[in-house]
């Protein structure tokens, strides 16, 4: 079964692959999953404020600048929470690309246009095949406007791919007000993908201690669905990106309902967390499977036939499908 997909114009001999994770953090681990299969490995993400904080930590040597220090890091953790220096990312891209032969995609986290974009160069000069842009951003500032808040993330990819010419795929939040309008203008940025999309760990509140519980909770797959209908919209009408899943695709027919819906790249963290790094064979092997039961002749003969393009109103669609469902409840 020929299950090669194009993913940000590189190409994968099949689109499963690890999400950005500690799954990639080990060399043994690497070497699991691509035994497994996958198609391309996916690092950790680098953060703006992991990168930030070691630029002031020079700074604040050189020039003494305790006191901006201080502040920047407030909200934030210190150089010590950090596991790693950007120096041992940076090599660790190295290494990965020593271990694997398929393609590595480093991660770089942030949400505005800074001094530290420049590390997107250092990755691309470590060796790494293609970028994550992982815009994880909550915006609470009510002076801000919807148009802002996107002005920001556009200008930021701007700023991303003036450093390098690798191949940049932003993984977003579904919380846009017209997501397919903002996906072709990170296009028009540069853009050559968009993941979706992040998972937000939102915190509980402690009733007893009045703080706040963060507890990481793994994905299942109800949480695919979201993915899934962004997936068919933004597929059908917004060409020339590749799309990446990430957020519940725990099985083959997970991935499955992915590819159809329009993803060429499908990612899979819990999953692999919860049932080890060789369980990516399992679904590989499962969706190889599934492909021949179904007479397909190859994985791009599924990828997107469940998107909306042939739906003239895909707005209306989902509208009927929304009043379907409610009128569809029985007591
Ligand atoms: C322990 C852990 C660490 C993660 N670290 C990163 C990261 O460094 N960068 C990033 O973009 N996403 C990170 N993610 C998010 C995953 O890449 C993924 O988007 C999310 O887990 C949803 O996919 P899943 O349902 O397959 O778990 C992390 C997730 C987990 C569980």
């Amino acid at each position: 079964m020929n299950l090669e997909t194009d993913y940000l114009g590189l190409k994968l001999k099949n689109p499963l692959m690890p999400g950005a994770s500690p799954l990639a953090d080990d060399l043994a681990t690497i070497r699991r999953l691509e035994d497994a299969g996958a198609g391309a490995i996916v690092m950790h993400s680098l953060f703006e404020e992991q990168i930030n904080l070691e630029r002031l930590a020079v700074e604040r040597d050189v020039e003494s600048h305790t006191e901006s220090f201080a502040e920047a890091t407030t909200f934030f953790p210190n150089e010590e929470d950090f596991e790693e220096t950007c120096e041992e990312y940076l090599s660790l891209v190295g290494k990965i690309k020593e271990t694997v032969s398929v393609p590595v995609i480093a991660s770089l986290n942030g949400i505005t246009p800074g001094g530290w974009t420049s590390y997107a160069k250092l990755i691309q000069e470590a060796g790494a095949d293609a970028l994550e842009l992982n815009y994880y951003d909550l915006p609470s500032d009510p002076t801000k406007t919807g148009a802002d808040v996107e002005a920001r993330a556009l200008d930021l990819v701007k700023a991303i791919r003036k450093e390098v010419t690798l191949p940049i795929a932003v993984k977003l939040s579904p919380f846009f007000s017209s997501l397919p309008n903002f996906v072709s203008e990170l296009k028009n940025a540069g853009a050559n993908g968009v993941i979706v999309f992040n998972r937000f760990y939102q915190p509980n509140i402690n009733i007893e201690d009045l703080d706040t519980d963060s507890v990481l909770e793994l994905s299942t797959s109800a949480e695919l669905r979201l993915r899934l209908r962004w997936l068919a919209v933004l597929s059908a009408q917004i060409e020339g990106i590749s799309y990446g899943v990430t957020g519940g695709v725990h099985t083959a027919a997970d991935a499955i309902r992915a590819i159809m819906a329009g993803a060429n790249g499908v990612q899979l963290v819990s999953a692999l967390l919860q049932n080890g790094a060789d369980y990516l064979g399992t679904v590989l092997t499962d969706l190889t499977k599934w492909l021949e039961e179904h007479e397909y002749d190859s994985l791009a003969q599924m990828t997107g036939t469940m998107n909306l393009k042939h739906c003239p109103d895909a707005t209306a669609f989902e509208r009927g499908n929304y009043l379907r469902i409610l009128k569809s409840w029985q007591p």
